[in-house]
């Protein structure tokens, strides 16, 4: 199998081709002077299996996936990779004269297969025109904390919604989970607490799919310390950390992010080469 990795994935590719026994394919990539994305895969991909690596984070990070795929044309076979898809918590309309933004990006992707990790809801892979299959990444992330050698923590999910992938997390770690609860106490106050664990003197990993302003993790930590809580770390797949996110978790109190490099950031300490490798292995 031929692993090409995109201009946002470079190093999550080689990692995993690299799992694969594989090198991952050189493909060139400049821009036309009007800023449009030129690109060139270098090496022969005719009637091979080919399988593309690439996040879209940005929009000339799709554009990038999308002329890799056309340029696949003449491969035996072409899977898509895309470790985090932008646009996808547009998974439905809010308010009418919306678009169904990751509706609109899966219908895009001619492809043989598709692979998401952690995606934000597993009702976009319907729409994908092609069989398209989520890959979980907590078990890697909870490998990780649980190498930490923190003394008794507990697994904390930001809201109910982000459960599952505490739980996760937390496998057969054996760590305590939990998740925080939103009480309204009046027009304009609310509580924020752990729902059954009392935090306090205890190091916290809290937990979601993505951090990407901060907001809700900032609020959370505040919100934990102010409960005694000791050391709060922070884990999550996609280290999306826009404008200015770690600086607004540092203010908080964070004592460390730890991510995946489905988005490749100083942050993603946590590799889903391995991941990838398995599923991509099985084809
Ligand atoms: C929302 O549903 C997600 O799971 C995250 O909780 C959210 O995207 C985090 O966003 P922010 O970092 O901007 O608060």
């Amino acid at each position: 199998m031929k692993i090409i990795g995109g201009p946002a994935s470079q190093l999550l590719a080689s990692r995993t081709a690299r799992a694969l026994g594989a090198g991952p394919v050189l493909c060139e990539y400049s821009s036309f002077p009007d800023g449009e994305i030129y690109l060139r895969i270098a090496e022969e991909i005719e009637n091979e299996a080919v399988t593309l690596i690439q996040s879209t984070p940005t929009d000339s990070d799709l554009v990038a996936l999308l002329q890799l795929i056309d340029a696949c044309e003449g491969a035996k076979s072409v899977n898509v990779v895309i470790p985090y898809m932008g646009y996808a918590r547009q998974d439905k309309k809010f308010k009418s004269g919306e678009p169904i933004s990751a509706r609109a990006i899966a219908r895009c992707i001619n492809a043989d297969r598709v692979f998401t990790v952690n995606i934000h809801e597993e009702s976009v892979l319907d729409y994908f025109p092609c069989p398209a299959r989520d890959l979980d990444a907590a078990g890697l992330l909870g490998k990780h904390i649980g190498e930490l050698g923190l003394e008794n923590p507990i697994v904390v999910a930001p809201d109910a919604g982000a459960q599952a992938i505490a739980r996760n997390v937390s496998g057969d770690l054996g760590f305590a989970c939990d998740y925080l609860q939103k009480t309204r106490l009046s027009g304009d106050t609310v509580e924020i607490k752990t729902k059954n664990v009392d935090v306090e003197g205890r190091h916290l990993v809290l937990v979601d799919d993505m951090i990407a302003t901060g907001g809700t993790m900032a609020e959370s930590i505040r919100m934990l310390k102010g409960q005694g809580a000791a050391d709060v770390y922070l884990s999550c797949v996609h280290p999306v950390l826009t404008r200015n996110a770690v600086v607004r978790l540092f203010n908080a109190g964070v004592k460390d992010i730890i991510a995946t490099d489905t988005l490749e950031k100083v942050e993603s300490q946590v590799s889903v080469a391995p991941l990838l490798a398995e599923a991509l292995k099985g084809l």
